[in-house]
């Protein structure tokens, strides 16, 4: 009798607890379905009305798609040439205003005083901090990359200050007029630790961190600070890869992670880089990714 009535106890308990573990798992996986339903379906429908963040955004890769949605479009980059082209195409197909600022981001502090200038008197809606840079060729050892005393100032001027400079030159604006958007570009290289991509990987978990913390501070001050952590993108950086379904054109791309904006404030892009992201995450999870076997197996 004494043992029946302490295992119907056990039994009571190991029940209770089985059910609440699976109503968790339940709970949680409807929140992320959902979630992923919304950002990635449902922004397609109803997209946020990005002309209420101002009339000025700026720059290159969300170009087209921030001309279509109606903005006036500040350009940097480094190259002149490719620089009026780009304006020309916004102007005569979008019929919007430019304003174009070359420099290189890569040079570090010292460009930041002339950007300052140049962004005089226009009002600074939305930033997209899109730039960012990898090592001449892909993957490398951090001391086989090539000209390392050059190269990994680049990186890190161009992937982590550019981003951290941009934000301090046009936030307080934007506090100003009590409402702004700024799109920082991370990287999935960031969502774990990704040896032989050392220096990229470390400054895209900047980006992202930085994003995020950023948000939390301005938010309540109507400031939405979205960031973006895309998988491979046909483009110069990755040697124009062709278009597959994993891999997303990057005027696809930039479509599908501006819809998102309003929906989420840290996202995959697009949908086919968040079941990437998830699939990774699963199967090639950061202990693996760190391990002697598969750092050898990239080398
Ligand atoms: N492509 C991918 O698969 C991928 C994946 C994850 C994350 N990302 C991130 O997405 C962002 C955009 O990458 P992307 O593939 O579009 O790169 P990209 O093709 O090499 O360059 C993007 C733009 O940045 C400008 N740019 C490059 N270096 C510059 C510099 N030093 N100073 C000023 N402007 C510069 C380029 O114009 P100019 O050449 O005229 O200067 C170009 O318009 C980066 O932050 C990258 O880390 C890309």
């Amino acid at each position: 009798m004494g043992d029946t009535a302490e295992w119907s106890w056990y039994s009571l308990v190991l029940c209770s607890i089985g059910s609440i573990t699976v109503v968790y798992y339940m709970l949680r996986w409807s929140w992320q379905c959902w979630h992923g339903f919304k950002v990635y379906v449902l922004s397609e429908i109803w997209q946020t009305d990005l002309r209420t963040y101002g009339q000025w955004a700026g720059k290159v890769f969300f170009k087209e798609w921030l001309a279509k949605r109606g903005l006036d479009i500040v350009l940097i980059s480094r190259s002149d040439d490719k620089l009026r082209s780009v304006a020309k195409e916004i102007e005569s197909r979008y019929k919007r205003q430019t304003h174009l600022i070359q420099t290189d981001f890569t040079e570090g502090h010292s460009i930041y005083s002339a950007i300052t200038q140049q962004l005089e008197g226009l009002e600074i809606g939305i930033l997209v901090n899109n730039v960012g840079m990898n090592y001449i060729g892909v993957l490398a050892n951090f001391l086989d990359v090539p000209d390392p005393d050059q190269r990994i100032t680049q990186v890190i001027n161009c992937n982590t200050l550019s981003v951290t400079q941009m934000c301090r030159l046009v936030l307080p604006g934007m506090l100003e007029r009590g409402k702004g958007l700024i799109i920082n570009i991370s990287s999935e290289a960031a969502s774990q630790p990704q040896p032989m991509l050392s220096v990229y990987s470390a400054t895209k978990i900047f980006v992202t961190y930085f994003s995020r913390c950023l948000h939390a501070e301005y938010r309540s001050k109507g400031i939405t600070v979205q960031c973006v952590v895309p998988f491979i993108v046909s483009t110069n950086m990755t040697h124009n890869i062709p278009v597959n379904p994993l891999v997303k054109s990057a005027a696809s791309f930039a479509r599908d992670a501006l819809n998102t904006v309003g929906y989420t404030t840290y996202t995959s892009g697009c949908l086919t880089h968040a079941l990437q992201h998830y699939a990774l995450s699963i199967f090639f999870p950061g202990w693996l990714r760190l391990s002697s076997f598969c750092v050898q197996r990239m080398d």
